[in-house]
């Protein structure tokens, strides 16, 4: 799943037996969250109906070019408010007309007043899709920059064996999220986080933990993620997509897996200083005559200090971040944290405060770096202080 809110796609739909796949492609945009509006030929509509396609996007389907509602006409206002325009399918007819400038229907009007990537996905018979005239025209669009998913071979509807199949959905949704986030600061950056308490079992049933709630990993990970970056999610609170860990030496297991060709790693978790030493493999009772039990802990490894030794030893280019919760000399302890740990960069959370911290969705930090220096982000949503984080350490503008 990626985040696509806020970004509007427009769907065209020509007359093409694979017009059906389309709807899968609307779906697809609409769980990901994108506003989606369609355009069909009114050729398209011999294969499938404006009102499934009106149902799945949840708006309405624009087909005829005179039928002006605003006084913006609709070829102007759809190139003007969307992001991105997909063809799929793309006929041998519609691709045609594309290449030589026609508009003379709705969806070839709005292409060519479209200033934002356009993705072809053609879909024909085989011998429509050697033809060296529509060849000729695809590859005049791509020379202009039309983006084009070629269809693959294999059984064609209309009973040949050859190329002209619409490439699959997944493909073209690929191709237009590549198209969407190309120019996001944070694209190509590879990023772990992590985010949650450890939890350290007791017995069966029972465990030690932390308020730890994970929001301030979910908070840079959607940030990072809408900004463009690959993001690995390691939480011990589900979170979809994430790699679930319970105790503080899964999460290491984990971290230690991915983090080396990573550009950054967030050790945002609060993992436990102490596991239990043996867990009791049933449930502990409290009938057997003791008022007392005693449960014997010892120290779990150090991830963070882990991995920035191996980062030293290896020479590694990836960034580590560390977070510290504090409850009292929130500075002092940070400062003495980041030079005993050896990451470049320490987030320290004052956690006495009730108004931020854990379990909050505000927080207020300072960001340390290893040169010495000390900036305070004054207290706003975790999400706007994960965008604040991420600025500092590829010092870029996120706007
Ligand atoms: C049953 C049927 C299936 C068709 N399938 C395709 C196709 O897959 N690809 C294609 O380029 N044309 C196909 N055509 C031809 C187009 O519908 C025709 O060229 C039409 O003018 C396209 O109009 P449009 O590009 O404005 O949607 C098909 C026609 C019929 C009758």
């Amino acid at each position: 799943m990626c985040n696509l809110s806020g970004k509007t796609v427009l769907i065209g739909i020509t007359g093409g037996i694979a017009a059906y796949k389309a709807c899968e492609l609307v779906r697809m945009f609409k769980r990901n969250g994108a506003n989606v509006k369609v355009i069909m030929t009114p050729n398209a509509l011999n294969f499938v109906t404006e009102l499934t396609l009106q149902n799945l996007s949840q708006n309405n389907v624009a087909i005829h070019e005179f039928e002006i509602d605003d006084f913006k006409p609709e070829h102007i206002s759809l190139a003007d408010e969307a992001d991105i325009f997909v063809i799929a399918p793309a006929t041998a007819n519609t691709i045609s007309k594309l290449a030589n400038g026609i508009c003379d229907n709705l969806l070839t009007s709005v292409a060519c007043a479209f200033k934002k990537p356009v993705i072809l996905a053609p879909a024909m018979n085989c011998n429509m899709w050697e033809n060296k005239i529509i060849q000729e025209n695809l590859k005049k669009l791509a020379e202009l920059n039309y983006k084009i998913v070629e269809p693959e071979s294999g059984f064609l509807a209309c009973g040949y064996e050859g190329q002209g199949r619409l490439a699959s959905v997944d493909k073209i949704f690929e191709t237009a999220l590549n198209e969407l986030t190309a120019n996001l600061p944070l694209k190509g950056k590879k990023i772990l986080i992590t985010a949650g308490g450890t939890i350290e079992e007791i017995d069966p049933v029972r465990y030690i933990s932390n308020y730890s709630s994970g929001k301030m990993g979910f908070a840079l990970a959607k940030t990072a993620k809408n900004l463009g970056a690959e993001v690995t999610l390691i939480s011990t609170v589900p979170a979809a997509g994430a790699v679930m860990v319970k105790s503080a030496l899964e999460m290491q297991k984990e971290v230690l897996a991915h983090f080396e060709n990573m550009d950054a790693v967030f050790m945002a978790a609060a993992v436990a200083d102490f596991r239990v030493k043996e867990t009791a493999e049933q449930k502990i009772k409290k009938s057997g005559g003791t008022d007392e039990i005693t449960l014997t802990l010892v120290k779990n490894p150090d991830i963070l200090k882990t991995i920035c030794n191996i980062k030293k030893e290896k020479h590694l280019g990836v960034q580590i971040i560390g977070f510290c919760a504090e409850s009292e000399n929130l500075l002092t302890n940070a400062k003495e944290k980041i030079s005993q740990k050896g990451c470049d960069y320490l987030i320290a959370n004052d956690i006495s405060r009730k108004d931020i911290g854990f379990g909050s969705d505000e927080n207020e930090v300072h960001i340390l770096n290893a040169n010495g220096g000390i900036e305070k982000i004054e207290k706003a949503s975790k999400e706007n202080i994960a965008k604040e984080i991420l600025k500092r350490i590829w010092s870029t503008n996120m706007n």
